[in-house]
């Protein structure tokens, strides 16, 4: 089984081959990080058109790679959601016509199944069970995974998501879009103890997580200063360090009530090195997929749809995207 995996549900354009028998093939992306760079964040108008633009050649790239031609292709899966929905609907209308024109089958992807799996495509991938660390721009959740495709919501956030609050956070110090990349820069030469910060949602019991009131202190606390770069840096460093604690409570404390000693961390976020040391320091084995597997890209779709694919799921003919999607949903999916 050999298929190509299409990945459009925001701002990256990104496209993989992933064999059965050979592990991944290939992958590329484009990101669109400078074209909604002027505005702050991403413009799901501007995201759709370019979605369009490169698609196709990333396409015809990825299987030159791969030294393939389109008719080695057994199937074709792309994120049906959740995300913004003309992007989606970009890689749903390409991936499922190019499947209907090839003859073959096509399978519609839950972008976080993408994520939860991405550490698989490692050369040491976990085991099942494990407690995964969803943490991205628009999610942030722990999920149980005792197989594949069976996944239990453990806690989510109740407001931002943790890349949402880095992002927030990074504009109102004024740095730029994206902002969690950036607030990690600055805070490697601040002082994450200078200022106080809380840890939101860690003195009552649960696995829910919330950062908005994280952000709005940071916000009353830059206001209150100076605002020189050491300030900034310090601020950024603290914030930084809040969130990577905040986390790192809820991950022990999820392993604990579930009796699991892998965790694996996926989603933007798990690129930030801060988080890393901090989680790392967990008496279990933390499994972090490579950085650019930890963001969106195709690698994740083509690993979940030949899975599902295996399994005997197939699209039917009409092209079908949710920008809202439960996790759950998807799990133990009837076939
Ligand atoms: O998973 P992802 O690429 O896209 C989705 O949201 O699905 O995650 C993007 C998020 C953004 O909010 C970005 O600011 C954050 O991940 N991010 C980081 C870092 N790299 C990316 N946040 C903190 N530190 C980083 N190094
Ligand atoms: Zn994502």
């Amino acid at each position: 089984m050999r298929v190509l995996g299409i990945e459009t549900s925001c701002d990256e354009t990104a496209v993989a081959v992933y064999d059965a028998n050979r592990g991944l093939m290939s992958h590329r992306l484009y990101s669109q990080v400078s074209l909604h760079a002027d505005y702050g964040g991403v413009v799901p108008e501007l995201a759709s058109r370019d979605h369009v633009r490169k698609l196709l050649p990333l396409v015809t790239e990825v299987l030159a790679d791969a030294d393939l031609d389109k008719k080695q292709l057994d199937g074709v899966a792309y994120t049906a959601g959740p995300g913004l929905i003309g992007a989606l609907f970009v890689g749903a209308a390409f991936g499922r016509t190019l499947a209907y024109a090839l003859g073959i089958p096509a399978v519609g992807v839950h972008h976080m199944e993408g994520h939860l799996l991405a550490p698989m495509l490692e050369p040491e991938p976990p085991e099942f069970p494990f407690v995964a660390l969803l943490v991205s721009g628009g999610h942030t959740m722990l999920v149980n995974v005792s197989a594949f495709g069976q996944y239990q919501l453990l806690g989510q956030t109740l407001d931002d998501a943790a890349g949402e609050a880095f992002d927030k956070t990074a504009k109102l110090l004024g740095l730029g879009y994206p902002g969690g990349p950036a607030l990690a820069a600055i805070a490697k030469s601040g002082d994450a103890s200078r200022f106080s910060f809380p840890r939101p949602m860690t003195d009552r019991p649960g696995l829910d997580f919330s950062f908005s009131g994280l952000k709005t202190h940071t916000a009353v606390l830059w206001q209150a200063q100076q605002q020189g770069d050491q300030e900034k840096a310090d601020i950024a460093a603290g914030f930084e360090q809040a969130v990577a604690d905040t986390l790192f409570i809820k991950c022990k404390r999820a392993l604990q009530s579930t009796g699991t000693k892998t965790l694996v961390i996926a989603g933007g976020v798990g690129a930030n090195q801060r988080l890393r040391r901090r989680l790392s320091q967990l008496q279990a084995r933390v499994v972090f997929p490579r950085p650019e597997f930890c963001t969106d890209n195709g690698a994740m779709i083509a690993y979940v749809g030949c899975q599902r694919l295996l399994q005997g799921m197939r699209e039917p003919m009409s092209i079908d995207a949710r920008p809202r999607w439960s996790l759950e949903d998807v799990s133990n999916q009837t076939l």
